[in-house]
């Protein structure tokens, strides 16, 4: 069968996680040419051997470094044909508490660290009039959640940039667009649950939270994002841009 990302160069941050790494390992299956990016060196070898890609350790929040490596990657693998933003941090805590530190570090990783990957991939895009980028969001981002201030907010950032990224670069042929999950099982959903909620209460709901619950009944799967991933940067997806795709099983309950 034929491969849909054949030979793309593709960069996926945050690809030592949970769902950077089924990012990379769904667009490596459809025949695309892996960079993988991650400041944790570790789980990006482990991940890099795993399905085939190339390990770029670096951290996202720092835009020479990001520069460097983009640049290093485009030298190494070519023309790069497609940026997914993956790379996250979660601090849960009040609206009221959050520390400098935490605000900071939220929005230097998933706002800026989304700016500074976009700025420089975008701009070798540019100058061949073509590529994608898809950013990971999350659905946090359109709904109020208590204890994700910080978070929810660094999220609407990258958003929002994204989108007006996209409207700025569409005429040059290149699509930008964001993948918003609800809860996923990975390491950063367990480490909300060790406050003592657990997969029941996230599919039933938390009225005490004003959480609604998963409509569809089952916590998502790194694949399942991945695979909304793979959809937005095949050619199948080819006359769609700007738009949003949340994959969360129905719980933001977005018309
Ligand atoms: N798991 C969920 O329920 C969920 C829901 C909505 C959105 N998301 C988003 O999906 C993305 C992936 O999350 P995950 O669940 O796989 O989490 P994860 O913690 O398993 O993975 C996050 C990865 O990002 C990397 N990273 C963090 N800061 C970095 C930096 N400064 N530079 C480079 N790499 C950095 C980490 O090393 C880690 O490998 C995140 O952006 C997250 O906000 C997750």
């Amino acid at each position: 069968m034929e491969r849909t990302l054949a030979g793309m160069v593709a960069v996926v941050t945050g690809a030592g996680g949970g769902i950077g790494a089924a990012v990379s390992q769904a667009l490596a299956d459809e025949g695309a040419v892996v960079a993988a990016v991650d400041r944790d060196e570790p789980a990006l070898a482990a991940l890099a051997e795993r399905v085939g890609a190339t390990p770029h350790p670096a951290d996202v929040r720092d835009s020479s470094v990001v520069d460097d490596t983009v640049d290093r990657i485009e030298s190494r693998l070519g023309p790069i044909g497609l940026l997914v933003n993956v790379a996250g941090v979660l601090h849960p805590g009040p609206a009221t508490s959050i520390s400098d530190a935490d605000w900071q570090d939220t929005f230097a990783v998933n706002a800026s660290g989304v700016f500074h990957m976009c700025r420089a991939v975008v701009r070798h895009m540019r100058a061949r009039g073509a590529g994608t980028v898809v950013t990971v969001a999350s659905n946090a981002a359109g709904v109020p959640r208590a204890g994700l201030a910080a978070y929810a907010a660094s999220k609407a950032a990258a958003v929002a940039y994204t989108m007006c990224l996209g409207l700025e670069v569409a005429r040059d042929g290149i699509r930008c667009n964001v993948v918003s999950p609800g809860s996923t099982d990975t390491a950063m959903l367990r480490q909300l649950w060790a406050g003592g909620a657990g997969p029941r209460d996230t599919i039933d709901g938390q009225p005490d939270q004003f959480r609604t619950g998963i409509p569809l009944g089952r916590i998502g799967s790194p694949a399942d994002v991945a695979d909304a991933v793979v959809f937005l940067a095949s050619a199948r997806a080819r006359q769609i841009t700007l738009q949003n795709l949340y994959v969360d099983g129905g719980a933001a309950l977005r018309m």
